[in-house]
């Protein structure tokens, strides 16, 4: 079973996601984590984003694993924890880019059918309803006022010791909504499947039993 969850950048996909995988007792698969993996990587090689040959061979030299522990989501890159890394400031600032990268796509979404394939999971990012499981048994599309993700997001820095003002991540995610959602390749969209659901005004525990029981009710 797939359960696709897509959405804006903050909107409480990830929190949800994790939630919703846990109750099911399913895989969780955080897709922008693998983004992010491969933006740190790029950015410590230094290479042109756009030298096809250097980023796939970047890409072939990449073993990403993801996997929980005491609740907390871990992320490693070559047997190193990126963890906190790929939440950095500078990793959010050019992943947008490297996510829009053809060729980017093509190896990421071939490693998350792979981890999907006789799996139950729950898989969340930008395009899994609508490009990666096509398929999959259930879609969601999450929203959420830009003022209510941003004050997410910056709780979530101020947890990693990063420190912006409130109208600095409103920009921020501007920018990010916009690339995500005007680029080429895959670029945000609800597929026309999917139940919306707006958080702005939505505990967590609201979110998570909105798709909970929607999974229940169809199953
Ligand atoms: O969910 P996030 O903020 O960690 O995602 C980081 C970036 O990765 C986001 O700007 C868009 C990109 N992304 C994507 O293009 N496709 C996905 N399936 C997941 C994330």
């Amino acid at each position: 079973m797939i359960i696709a969850i897509d959405g804006l950048a903050a909107s409480g996909k990830s929190t949800t996601a994790k939630l919703v995988a846990k109750k099911l007792s399913i895989t969780y698969l955080d897709t922008g984590a693998m983004y992010r993996a491969v933006t740190l990587q790029l950015l410590r090689s230094k290479i042109d984003f756009d030298n096809i040959d250097k980023v796939s061979a970047i890409l072939d030299d990449m073993i990403i694993d993801m996997y929980d522990y005491k609740g907390a989501n871990i992320v490693k890159l070559n047997d190193e924890d990126i963890s906190n890394q790929i939440r950095s400031a500078t990793v959010t600032k050019h992943v947008s880019e490297v996510s829009a990268l053809l060729f980017v796509r093509k190896s990421m979404v071939s490693m998350q059918r792979k981890i999907g394939h006789n799996n139950d999971c729950v898989v969340e990012g930008r395009d899994i309803g609508t490009i990666v499981f096509p398929n999959a048994d259930y879609k969601f599309y999450m929203i959420a006022n830009i003022r209510m993700r941003a004050q997410r997001r910056l709780k979530e820095m101020n947890q990693i010791g990063i420190n912006k003002s409130l109208d600095e991540v409103i920009s921020d995610l501007k920018i990010r909504d916009y690339m995500d959602s005007n680029r080429d390749n895959s670029p945000l969209r609800k597929a026309k499947d999917a139940v919306e659901i707006d958080t702005s005004k939505l505990s967590i525990i609201k979110q998570v039993n909105k798709i909970i029981n929607h999974v229940k009710i169809i199953k």
